[in-house]
This record gives C-alpha cells, sequence and structure tokens, in this order.
C-alpha cells in the first residue's frame, strides 16, 4: 500500500514556541517515517497583517532553519517556501470562487483577527482560509496536522473541495484534520488558559524556541501556578500545574501519573526547576544545529530551491487537472 501524504505548515511570523515544537514540528518528525510529508512555510499568509518585509525574509529562513534544525530531514520530506510555488496563489483564486462569503464569515480565526487588527480588516484576512484550502489540496493530502484552532479551517477544506469534486468528478482528495495529543495544547505559561502564542504581549507567558538556558528558567520559575502546591493534573482547577505536567509529559514521555507520583513529596518550586531542565536539554541539540544552519545560508539555499522543485511537479499535476476541468487553457 503506497503512503499516506501530509501537508502542514506554519506561518513565517516571529520566533517559534515550545508550543509549535511540541505541538507541531516535533511531531512532524516523528511522521516522517511512516507518511510522504510535506511541510511549508507559509510566507503568503503572514501578509495578511503588515509586515516589515526585511523582517519577513528572514523569518522565513529561519523557520527553514529551525525545521532542520528540529530534526525534519530534507531526504524524507519535501520542505518548502510557499511563496515560491506559484500554483498555491493560483490555486487559491480558483477555489475562491468556490467558496461562500457566509462560510467565509463564519470563521473563529477570521472574528478574532479582525477584531485584533480592526484597523486592517482587508480581504486577504477573509479569504485565509482559501489559501490553506489551496495549500492542502494541490498536494492531496490524507492529513493535515494541525493545532485545534486550525481544525475549522480544515473542514472548510473538505467542504470546499467535496464541492468542487461534486461538480467536475473526482479531482481532490478529501483531507482529514490530524490533532496531535499532549504537544497541541501547550499553553502559556502566565497565562494557561490560553495557547501558548508567537505573538502574545504578556511577558514570560512563551518559551521561545531560541531563548537561553537562563531566560527558560527563569521563566518557568515564574509561571503561574495554583496555591495548593501539590503537583496534580487537573485542567479545570489547576491549569497552571497541569501545563507544566503536559510540557514534561510531552518532553520526558512519562505519562500523568508517573508525573505526579514522583514529585508527590515536592512542592512547585522543585517541579518548575525540573520542567525548565528537561526543556533546556531538549532544546540545546536544536539550538545547536539552528546556529549552524544560520552560518550556512547557501545551504538553506540550495535546500529551499531544491524543495520549491519538487513541490512545483506535485501541485502542478492537481492545477492542470483544475484548469482543463474550469475550462481554462492550460
Ligand atoms: N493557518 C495555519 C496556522 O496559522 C498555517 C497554515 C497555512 C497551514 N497553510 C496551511 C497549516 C496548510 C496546515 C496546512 O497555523
Amino acid at each position: 500500500m503506497s503512503k499516506k501524504t501530509i501537508l502542514s505548515g506554519i506561518q513565517a511570523t516571529g520566533n517559534l514556541t515550545l508550543g509549535n515544537y511540541l505541538g507541531a514540528i516535533n511531531n512532524w518528525k516523528k511522521m516522517q517515517e511512516e507518511y510522504e510529508c510535506n511541510y511549508m512555510i507559509a510566507d503568503l499568509h503572514t501578509l495578511t497583517i503588515r509586515n516589515d518585509p526585511e523582517k519577513l525574509r528572514n523569518n522565513t529562513l529561519d523557520l527553514l532553519a529551525l525545521y532542520i534544525a528540529a530534526g525534519i530531514d530534507p531526504e524524507k520530506s519535501n520542505i518548502f517556501i510557499q511563496s515560491q510555488v506559484a500554483a498555491h496563489a493560483e490555486l487559491a483564486w480558483i477555489l475562491n470562487c468556490y467558496t461562500y462569503m457566509g462560510e467565509l464569515s463564519r470563521m473563529t480565526q477570521f472574528k478574532d483577527k479582525s477584531t485584533k487588527h480592526a484597523d486592517n480588516i482587508n480581504s486577504g484576512l477573509f479569504t485565509y482560509p482559501v489559501l490553506m484550502a489551496a495549500d492542502i489540496l494541490l498536494y492531496q493530502a490524507d492529513l493535515v496536522p494541525v493545532g485545534e484552532d486550525q481544525k475549522q479551517h480544515v473542514e472548510l477544506t473538505r467542504n470546499i473541495a467535496e464541492r468542487f469534486n461534486k461538480i467536475y468528478g473526482d479531482t481532490f482528495k478529501i483531507p482529514e484534520p490530524y490533532i496531535h495529543g499532549v504537544g497541541a495544547r501547550v499553553m502559556g505559561l502566565q497565562d494557561p488558559t490560553s495557547k501558548m502564542s508567537k505573538s502574545s504581549t504578556i511577558p514570560n507567558d512563551s518559551i521561545f524556541l531560541n531563548d537561553e538556558p537562563d531566560v527558560i528558567l527563569k521563566k518557568f520559575k515564574k509561571a503561574v501556578t495554583d496555591s495548593e502546591n501539590i503537583v496534580r493534573y487537573d485542567k479545570e482547577k489547576k491549569p497552571g500545574i497541569s501545563n507544566l505536567i503536559s510540557i514534561y509529559s510531552a518532553i520526558t514521555g512519562e505519562s500523568k501519573e508517573e508525573i505526579e507520583n514522583k514529585f508527590e513529596s515536592k512542592g512547585y518550586g522543585d517541579f518548575k526547576v525540573a520542567v525548565a531542565e528537561c526543556v533546556i536539554e531538549e532544546l540545546k541539540p536544536l539550538q545547536n544545529k539552528y546556529n549552524e544552519l544560520k552560518n550556512n545560508p547557501d545551504y538553506l539555499e540550495k535546500l529551499y530551491i531544491n524543495g520549491a522543485e519538487r513541490a512545483k511537479k506535485i501541485a502542478k499535476s492537481t492545477l492542470k487537472d483544475v484548469y482543463e476541468k474550469v475550462g481554462l487553457v492550460w
């Protein structure tokens, strides 16, 4: 049986967090053996908010280096920059014509972002999920690893694909969201009721992948907890400590019960240091490799050029089929 296909991506905005790592990239790494993987750097999506051009370019290359540093192997997986494969923008236009305004206005991310960026509610922000649908459908992906917050966009992708297939016959594979376990839900350290975010404005809320060990230790020491001082998992009543248990579990592979037992006679102070230490250890090789790659821009360039070549071949065959079906001259 042939391998199933995966497509996923992360927006090229700012520094990645421990949440991106445990929730996405670390799982992507594990999926490389079993699946045909396409991992994209979503730079077109970032244009829906205003960016400094130089920063965007840097962030894009940083993200590429991070993918590799975190263990995504360019020999095994197809790694590419979205904007370098023109088919994404081309298919997105076509799919826009098969997506309803009503559907897009129900997207929670659109509602959130239009509140956050009230001075710039551009149409790209509105059609953001259609570009995401194009990303996914071009590669005939079976599975789309995403966080809970992106599930709605994958559902929309399915609807668009089904609608198109119904009119024109089998064209797109209907993809399924693939939500990872523990890692998918890394919460903020200061606000453990919201997801740890690259763009959090709360100081010490997020661990960034390039944070120095002393910064990581400091942030964990300051993490918000409750006053019970018992290391016990209870997401409702003890969101802060539960988040730390999840992080520790995702890294060490120990179950929640094992962790509770291990720290039974210890207080939060000791536990926080233990969590910080395992995070520092986990990130050390990644940080070393990342720094090495950043000093080797020629190698990175070769990687993204090759990646785009491979991606274009796959994307082109889907796009051709779509052009022919809707009546465009290929
Ligand atoms: N929208 C996703 C996010 O913000 C990033 C993304 C863009 C993506 N295209 C994708 C994720 C395709 C999965 C598949 O996290």
